[in-house]
């Protein structure tokens, strides 16, 4: 597997979870990886754990909604590898809380990490793209931002966001060679996941037609088809690994 020889990819959010996966799968199929977490010890452990597969990356410690943090994981990659070909923008935090409980703090820290932080890897990444008339962008949304979710309506606006976000990136920039899209997870066994409450997991897995949650491996494959020449037609999609719980 080495659909991705030659590329420099960043990944967000991988010290743990989806972007851990993501960030193995990317490097085990020959890219370079930078692996951005807002905690050092997280991001370098999967560095570890990539270097033991045999195959190469580097930490990056950053909170991706602070626009100098971002701007630093870029400088990592340029100075490590050079440009990044390949924008992985997975990182996410939850909380659940019924809607009159959500205070302006809860939202603006909710939007903040996801559509701001999505926003800035995006602005950062973009111009060199331009400049080399080629790039892939991948957006970590969420099935809830297609479909809502109780009590978790700051998480499930932030995440409708990026699919818009990613549609309108799309629509502009693929004439240009940069290819965005986004992938919108069902239930996925993480650390993320069991910040949810243990009525929700049971109730939610009973309802799938698969019967069971996706695996952090299951949503990395679907994000290095995205990346590779295989989707060269994709354009502003949204791909759903989710256990069939969303069709649409
Ligand atoms: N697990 C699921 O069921 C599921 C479903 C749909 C979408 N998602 C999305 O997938 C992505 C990954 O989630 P996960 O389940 O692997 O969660 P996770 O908690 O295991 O991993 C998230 C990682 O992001 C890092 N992070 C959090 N805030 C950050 C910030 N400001 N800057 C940099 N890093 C930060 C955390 O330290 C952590 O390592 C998220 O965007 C999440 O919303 C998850």
């Amino acid at each position: 597997m080495s659909r991705l020889q030659g590329q420099n990819a960043i990944v967000t959010g991988a010290g743990s979870g989806i972007g851990r996966a993501i960030a193995c799968r990317l490097a085990v199929e020959g890219a370079k990886v930078v692996v951005n977490d807002i905690k050092l010890e997280s991001a370098q452990k999967t560095v570890g754990i990539i270097e033991e597969l045999g195959y190469v990356a580097v930490a990056s410690v950053g909170d991706i909604s602070a626009e100098q943090d971002i701007n630093a994981t870029f400088e990592v990659c340029e100075k490590t590898y050079g440009v990044c070909d390949i924008l992985v923008n997975n990182a996410g935090i939850v909380q659940q809380k019924p809607f009159v409980e959500l205070s302006v703090d809860d939202w603006d820290h909710m939007i903040s990490v996801h559509l701001r932080g999505c926003f800035l890897g995006c602005k950062r990444a973009v111009p060199k793209m331009l400049e080399r008339k080629s790039g892939v962008i991948i957006n970590i949304a969420s099935q809830l931002g297609q479909i809502g979710g109780v009590e978790l309506c700051h998480y499930s606006a932030a995440k409708a966001g990026i699919i818009g976000l990613t549609k309108s990136m799309a629509r502009e920039l693929s004439k240009h060679g940069i290819r965005v899209n986004a992938v919108a997870p069902g239930p996925i066994n993480t650390e993320l996941v069991m910040n949810i409450s243990q009525d929700w997991r049971n109730a939610k897995a009973a309802e799938l037609p698969q019967g069971k949650f996706g695996s952090p491996e299951d949503v990395a494959g679907t994000v290095a088809f995205l990346a590779s020449s295989d989707a060269q037609i994709y354009v502003g999609q949204t791909l759903g690994p989710n256990s069939g719980d969303v069709m649409l």
